[in-house]
């Protein structure tokens, strides 16, 4: 096992590429199971849960090409509907394989995913609008078992907006019989990016960017070409990463437009911030104010930045309150940056920062991908000696050549083995 080391202190300075969203990368991925022929994907990040959805895929049948940031995929000789649970357990987002199963096969057999750090994360919701779809399902040795003849349209509500579950329930519906109607549905810039790509396999889908979506199923797919959107919470994390430095940096290759909620925060915490196309500049201010945060789905602020910005109000002026309101137990980082000198007080979903003038080095661990990004952050911001940060393996889950990047921004950051 890796760890990573950080000699926190440096003003992060320079420019940072952003790579292709995971959680974009996921679905898109999953969906060119719905027809054969070679699908072409531009912007794939090189990333742990993209090497599992494709060791999955392949057990199924399903043939890769590797090209130099594109991923081609080929679905024409699948030859078996089993996600095998080995695979499964390391990776929550299988369970995006089941929609795009039901609609070509009639049938899968996915593994139900556990639960998992940051909270219960049931699937409930995908099972019960599969079900409106006419999809049988019942349970053995933890596999779902799904079968249909032929999905029919059906007009869904979600109890709560849930991203993988609206993914998987448009991927169901694009040629199912009829109409599918999605209401309360999640509206993140990764369902709009979905959407882009089943259009271009010729889907008929309304409601782009607002929470009822249409679709109306069509008989037959078609390969498609899709370039993947970049990753809005890699851009948040060197956004967040430059402010907690005292930083100035230039973000290349992201979309403004998804990191609003983020922006509007890191603005009132007295960051200098200037969007221009598709580059974001960010200069840190001398003193970091305080400012409260509630996570909330899309356009609000993402529960997938509450751990980094948790780190950057350690070292704010004054109190801030931080609210999850996603997921029951994200707040797992907290015990870490404690051991760094953190002064932060958990009452259920609310966790009260009272900001320190300094953080300090240590060996810290993390459960999870977000948390782990916490860490480092914490790292950079940490003078006067050397933080270890361990179990590294959820970053390579979702950040592409994260030190490298940081150390191309003057970063003093390396990775060792364990
Ligand atoms: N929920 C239910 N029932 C369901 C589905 C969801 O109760 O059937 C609840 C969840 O327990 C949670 C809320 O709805 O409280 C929202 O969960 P959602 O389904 O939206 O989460 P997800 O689709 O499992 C995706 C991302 C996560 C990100 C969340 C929220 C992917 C592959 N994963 O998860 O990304 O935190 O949306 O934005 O897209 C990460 O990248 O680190 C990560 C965890």
């Amino acid at each position: 096992m890796d760890k990573i080391i950080i000699e926190g202190g440096n003003p992060l300075k320079g420019t940072v590429k952003i790579s292709g969203a995971k959680n974009a990368a996921l679905p898109a991925i999953a969906a060119c199971l719905l027809t054969g022929g070679w699908h072409h994907l531009d912007n794939v990040p090189h990333l742990k849960d993209i090497v599992t959805i494709k060791s999955i895929m392949s057990k199924l049948g399903v043939a890769f090409r590797d090209k130099k940031g594109s991923l081609e995929v080929n679905s024409d000789n699948l030859n078996s509907y089993e996600t095998p649970y080995e695979l499964v357990k390391t990776m929550r987002a299988s369970i995006l394989l089941l929609g795009p199963l039901l609609a070509r096969y009639g049938k899968a057999r996915i593994s139900l995913p556990g639960g998992c750090a940051i909270g219960a994360r049931p699937i409930n919701l995908h099972l019960k609008a599969l079900s409106a779809m006419g999809v049988e399902m019942f349970l053995d040795q933890g596999y779902i078992n799904a079968q249909a003849d032929r999905l029919k349209g059906a007009d869904i509500f979600f109890d709560t907006p849930t991203v993988t579950g609206t993914e998987n329930i448009m991927m169901a519906a694009v040629t199912a019989r009829g109409q599918t109607t999605l209401r309360n549905a999640a509206r993140e810039p990764e369902i709009q990016d979905l959407i882009n790509l089943l259009r271009s396999m010729g889907a008929d889908i309304k409601g782009d960017g607002t929470d009822t979506i249409v679709i109306n199923g069509i008989e037959s797919l078609r390969p498609a070409r899709h370039t993947i959107i970049p990753d809005r919470i890699e851009a948040g994390t060197f956004m967040i990463a430059a402010t907690i430095t005292r930083g100035d940096i230039e973000i290349e290759s992201c979309r403004p437009q998804h990191l609003g909620a983020l922006i509007e925060k890191l603005e009132s915490a007295g960051a200098a911030i200037k969007t221009m196309g598709e580059c974001i500049s960010i200069k840190g201010p001398d003193t970091i104010e305080s400012v409260d945060i509630r996570t909330t789905p899309f356009p609000g602020f993402p529960t997938d930045l509450q751990a980094q910005f948790m780190s950057l109000m350690c070292i704010a002026k004054g109190w801030s309150m931080i609210r999850e309101t996603v997921f029951e137990n994200r707040f797992i980082h907290v015990s870490e940056l404690k051991r760094m000198g953190a002064d932060i007080e958990i009452n259920g979903s609310q966790a009260l920062v009272k900001g320190k003038e300094r953080l300090l080095p240590a060996p810290v661990m993390a459960t999870d991908l977000r948390a782990s990004a916490s860490l480092i952050l914490a790292g950079l911001a940490a003078e006067g000696g050397k933080t270890e940060v361990h179990r590294i393996y959820h970053l390579d889950r979702g950040y592409e050549f994260l030190e490298k990047k940081f150390k191309n921004l003057g970063a003093t950051i390396w990775r060792e083995k364990e």
